[in-house]
């Protein structure tokens, strides 16, 4: 039987190459010791000269040259990082097969084992295997991987070095290969709610093998048992429970290889059952009702924490989507980690499973185009054979606004792609993030396609669908509005603005010249309702990409975002949440602390799904406004004068049915820290994220403090980040300090390996330190 070892402990790390590195006599006690998933980059120092491009045009008979700081994030990811383990193989494996599993390395990674080399990827984003059987041998074996990034590679932040898991299996000879297990769940028959398992596996074992199968319900009661060959076979289920983002019900199915009836391997798999209609022309269906994707794009980085894959951070910022009624998110554009798709199955959302951001004609000197030619067949295929159980994944995207839309043989490619996804997986229709239309269609590459997908073109859904006759469509891509959390500048516009502070104005409409306010998208969906829904471009600021600063030093992250790079809402979660959510919103902008401004004119807007609000100022009424589509309200000019804002939600009668208030802050008195949970779990990995305000004697928070907070930890667990969504900030994110930004910042506390309680204390100059403890079980 197979074991499985995560080898997430026992690395050292060094950068640059290490020659001698994979000898066991090497002396490695002066490298990093590291635990993995790590990221060699995030600890900094930002720095302008980390990946800079410059680009030089002709003006007017001038060279012209640009320089594009922070495009990947100024952090130092470039160049090469060794990785090294020592394994200990006990005697008693002798005669077993090995397997390393690496869920991905940024990037270009070779794996040796003893020296010899064994495997290795180029595209960061896929995970590999390695087959170590014949390397590996009892007593001491020394692991090296090396992976080196090159410049000018990414349009944004990717991360460095094995930034996600590696596991060790160890097999018998018989075994199932590398993602093997092929387990298709169906529903056969919606209204008798039958559903359909088929199952077969690849595997090394003999002719005579058997797959001996059991399938368990949600909650654990034995569904169903048989067996079949490896071949495949088929089994029908009654009474089930169907998968939606609702009611995430999954399966667990456990597939046996036997031969000679003795079990040689066993490998775990969850699935769900759930029916979805892609109609070109009436929308989207799930188990027969009609389904709206509520979405958002997602870069793989987790901000402060880096490409580090954290479970503990992807649940947490799971959450924050799903507080905010969002249902379907989309790999942009590289595949996820393979526990993304476990916690997209089990918190319910669907998944867009998007494989590349350029094919051969690439986008950047040196990205995925160089490799595309040699790999793209393999990339794409193992991310279909590693993905296809997973429920929540809906479709498969071949790429994201791909030069080849617009250029000759580009709909062959598409055709190529799409071909590879349907052999492999002919349950799921094939997309594309497309986003130079006219080209696309000269082309007729959108008829490649199964459902077109558009990036920043609502106004365009109509003649679309008239284009493309059958084929369903959505918005890919939407919105791309820039805000920085709780910053304001006026008028609001809804315009492409710089500015010397870097910043953009957190009223939601400043956008770039090719995308729409959210507002825009709002109404075209609306108008249009065989589009099926949006993908927000994004859920969270990200490392890289500072447009529409990314010619401005200093910069370092995206203004993209709904929750910033901390996780902290925007007032942008708010508007998603009264258009997404069924819950009641009523959220006041801007904040309420103009000093100097008194009685100028300021635009006061409110984000809701109440149909009628009226706005008060210190008492008196600015007027009733009622919503017509957008969950925007807006009061053009309200005096500035301190005290009470007040937005009073009204029933049709006039009655007041809800209120929410903005208070002028006074100075600063104190800290406050929130926790996000009260207890997390013992062992090294848990996170709990505390939010730091600066707040009035009042409780009120003040939206304008960059006050410098410092940090200290006492107990079970550390400090393991800090991050106020200040994407112009040079503070690293690892260090003890961070300046609040308009008001707050985040700091993450890590549990220590045993329980206990851990303390947290942060010191302001000025304010009385504030603690809060939380406990590690
Ligand atoms: C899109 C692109 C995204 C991101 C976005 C920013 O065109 O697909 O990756 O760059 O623009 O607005």
């Amino acid at each position: 039987m197979r074991t499985t070892q995560i080898l997430s402990r026992g690395w050292k790390f060094r950068r640059g190459e290490q020659p001698g590195a994979e000898a066991a006599g090497f002396d490695d006690s002066g490298w990093e010791s590291v635990r993995l998933p790590h990221d060699w980059a995030i600890s900094g120092p930002f720095a302008a000269e980390n990946d800079l491009q410059v680009t030089r045009i002709m003006q007017d008979g001038e060279m012209e040259e640009t320089r594009h700081y922070g495009r990947t994030g100024a952090l130092p990811h470039i160049g090469t990082g060794f990785y090294r383990n020592v394994l200990e193989i006990p005697a008693e494996w002798a005669g077993k097969a090995f397997r390393l599993e690496f869920d991905g390395v940024m990037s270009h990674a070779t794996v040796r084992i003893n020296g010899r080399e064994a495997g290795g990827r180029a595209f960061g984003y896929s995970s590999f295997a390695v087959d170590a059987t014949g390397l590996l041998e009892p007593g001491a074996n020394v692991i090296t991987v090396r992976a080196e990034n090159r410049s000018a590679a990414s349009r944004w932040y990717p991360g460095a070095g094995i930034y996600r898991e590696v596991r060790l299996l160890t097999l018998e000879p018989s075994h199932f290969n590398y993602n093997g297990v092929r387990l298709d769940a169906s529903v056969a028959d919606l209204e008798k709610r039958r559903g359909r398992l088929r199952l077969s596996a690849s595997h090394t074992g003999t002719r005579q093998a058997r797959l001996a199968v059991s399938v368990s319900a949600p909650g654990g009661s034995c569904a169903a048992a048989f067996e079949c060959s490896p071949e495949g076979g088929e089994i029908e289920l009654d009474a089930i429970r169907l998968w939606s983002p609702d009611a995430p019900e999954l399966y667990t199915v456990e597939i046996e290889l036997r031969e000679n009836g003795v079990a040689v391997d066993r490998v775990t798999l969850r699935c769900g059952f759930r029916l979805v209609r892609f109609d070109a022309d009436a929308g989207m269906f799930l188990n027969g009702k009609a389904f709206r994707m509520n979405g958002v794009c997602l870069h793989h980085d987790f901000g402060p924490f880096g490409a580090a894959f954290s479970l503990p951070e992807l649940r947490r910022r799971f959450g924050l989507l799903k507080s905010i009624g969002c249902n379907a998110l989309r790999t942009s554009h590289n595949p996820p980690d393979p526990k993304f798709l476990d916690l997209a199955d089990e918190t319910g959302f669907v998944v867009i499973d998007e494989a590349f951001d350029c094919w051969a004609a690439g986008k950047v000197a040196n990205d995925y185009s160089c490799d595309y030619p040699a790999w793209h067949r393999t990339d794409l295929a193992d991310l279909i054979r590693r993905d296809r159980h997973h429920v929540s994944v809906i479709l498969w995207s071949i790429g994201n606004e791909i030069n080849e839309q617009g250029l000759p043989g580009g709909a062959a490619v598409a055709r190529e792609l799409a071909a590879l996804c349907h052999e492999l997986d002919p349950s799921r229709p094939v997309t594309a993030g497309l986003d130079r239309p006219d080209e696309a269609f000269a082309n007729r590459l959108p008829q490649e396609l199964d459902i077109a997908g558009w990036n920043y073109k609502p106004a365009r859904y109509p003649e679309f669908h008239a284009k493309l006759p059958g084929i369903p469509q959505f918005g890919s891509e939407t919105a791309s509005t820039f805000s920085s959390r709780g910053w304001y500048d006026f008028p609001f516009l809804a315009e492409r603005i710089i500015r010397e502070n870097r910043q953009c104005s957190s009223c939601d409409l400043e956008h770039p010249p090719y995308a729409t306010t959210p507002d825009h998208e709002f109404e075209q969906q609306d108008a249009c309702p065989w589009i099926m829904g949006e993908f927000v471009w994004t859920g969270f600021d990200y490392l890289g990409e500072p447009s529409p600063y990314n010619s401005h030093w200093p910069v370092r992250s995206s203004y993209y975002g709904i929750f910033d790079l901390a996780g902290l809402p925007k007032d942008r979660a708010y508007l998603y949440k009264a258009r997404w959510s069924e819950e009641p919103v009523l959220h006041l902008l801007p904040h309420w602390n103009w000093p100097g401004r008194e009685e100028t004119l300021l635009p006061v807007h409110v984000y809701t799904n109440y149909d009628r609000v009226e706005l008060f100022l210190n008492g008196v009424s600015q007027g009733v406004r009622e919503r017509a589509g957008t969950p925007r309200l807006v009061w053009e000019g309200v005096p500035y004068r301190p005290g009470e804002l007040k937005a009073v939600a009204l029933d049709s009668e006039g009655k007041a049915v809800a209120s929410s208030l903005m208070r002028t802050a006074e100075e600063p008195a104190a800290l406050r820290l929130s926790a996000d949970r009260a207890v997390f779990a013992a062992g090294g990995e848990d996170l709990i994220c505390v939010t730091v305000e600066a707040v009035d004697r009042n409780g009120t928070p003040h939206p304008l403090s960059a006050l410098p907070v410092s940090f200290r930890t006492e107990g079970a667990g550390a400090l393991a980040a800090l991050c106020n969504g200040d994407a112009t900030s040079l503070e690293v994110f690892t260090g003890n300090s961070m300046r609040l930004f308009s008001g707050k910042c985040a700091a993450f506390l890590r549990a220590g390996e045993t329980p206990g309680i851990l303390t947290l204390t942060a010191e302001a100059p000025g304010l009385p330190a504030a603690k809060l403890a939380v406990k590690a079980e």
